[in-house]
């Protein structure tokens, strides 16, 4: 039976561990700055006790490159990697910058590395459906053993980084898509009253904008920004990433990067990332 080690417990590791422990037969471990109980079927670890149980596979999924870094240069976990030859599974979304290095150095200490952000949101880790963007190393039969239990879509890229630059992009693109309900919405709002019900149905479901009106507009409309499905703290620091891939001068970016900083500053980091939304949000950036 192999043995895998998640570090970090949030709102996406929270989703796919139940898949791990039900599906992988694995002894599944986890390694948490804030959970004091270890959820079901997980034992909790610190590294300390990592000399004692290498792990076959190591997941991170991270808030950011600083605590990525942390977690995979620890003395402690490197030492894990050279013992168990692991295969190690980054999901957080990153620069291309941190991941080459990464890649190296778990290469360097004899560990396989697999570049794997995703999509999917909570909802796709909750329910096992997450589509992963890939780069391996080389082919590890532990790897897959763990992602084919959460991910259902794999998408293989030839070279390191590239899936962490397509990812950026992908996340940017999505962000402006978001943002643009706020130029649109609040006057067929104002401008239609009762009838924006009917507005709202044929936005939902008609047009090839319906998928991001599907998805968002109820959030919008409820102004519902509790219980994120993805943290807008986490929107702001993937653009502010997706700056080392589209660079410094792109209007949109930069426009709708702002927005997410306003929308971070209103409704605080920890709100849903829809809150770019927002009505507060409007008062201060204005419609674009
Ligand atoms: N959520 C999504 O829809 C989504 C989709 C695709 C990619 N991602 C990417 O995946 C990475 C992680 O995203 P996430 O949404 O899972 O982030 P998250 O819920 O904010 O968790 C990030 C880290 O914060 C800590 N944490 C979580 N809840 C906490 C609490 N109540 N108190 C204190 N610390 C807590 C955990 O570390 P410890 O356990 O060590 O304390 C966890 O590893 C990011 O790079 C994000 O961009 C997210």
């Amino acid at each position: 039976m192999i043995s895998v080690l998640v570090a970090g417990y949030g709102v996406m590791t929270r989703g796919i561990i139940p898949h791990i422990v039900q599906k992988a037969g694995a002894r599944v471990f986890l390694t948490s700055r804030h959970m004091r109980t270890a959820p079901s079927g997980v034992t909790l670890l610190t590294l300390d006790e990592l000399a004692r149980t290498p792990p076959d596979v190591i997941l991170g999924c991270f808030e950011s490159d600083e605590r990525s870094r942390e977690f995979w240069t620890d003395p402690q976990v490197l030492a894990a990697v050279s013992r168990s030859r692991s295969a190690c599974i980054e999901m957080s979304t990153v620069t291309p910058g941190w991941i080459e290095e990464w890649h190296a150095l778990i290469g360097d200490h004899g560990g396989a590395t697999i570049e794997s952000p995703v999509t999917g949101s909570k909802v796709g880790a909750a329910g096992g459906t997450l589509s992963a963007f890939l780069h391996a190393s080389v082919p590890d039969d532990r790897a897959w053993q763990v992602l084919d239990t959460f991910v259902t879509k794999k998408y293989h890229f030839s070279a390191p980084g590239n899936p962490s630059r397509f990812k950026l992009v992908y996340n940017a693109w999505g962000a402006a898509l978001l943002h643009t309900l706020t130029a649109f919405i609040p006057t067929l709002q104002d401008d239609l009253a009762e009838d924006f019900a009917v507005a709202a149905e044929i936005v939902q479901g008609d047009g090839w904008m319906s998928l991001v009106a599907a998805s968002k507009l109820g959030r919008m409309v409820e102004q519902n920004f509790e219980d994120p499905d993805f943290a807008l703290t986490h929107m702001v620091k993937d653009l502010r990433y997706a700056h080392s891939v589209l660079g410094e001068a792109n209007p949109l970016v930069n426009l709708v990067y702002q927005a997410f900083l306003n929308a971070e500053s209103t409704y605080g980091g920890t709100a849903d990332y829809t809150a770019v939304t927002g009505e507060k949000n409007r008062e201060e950036v204005g419609t674009p």
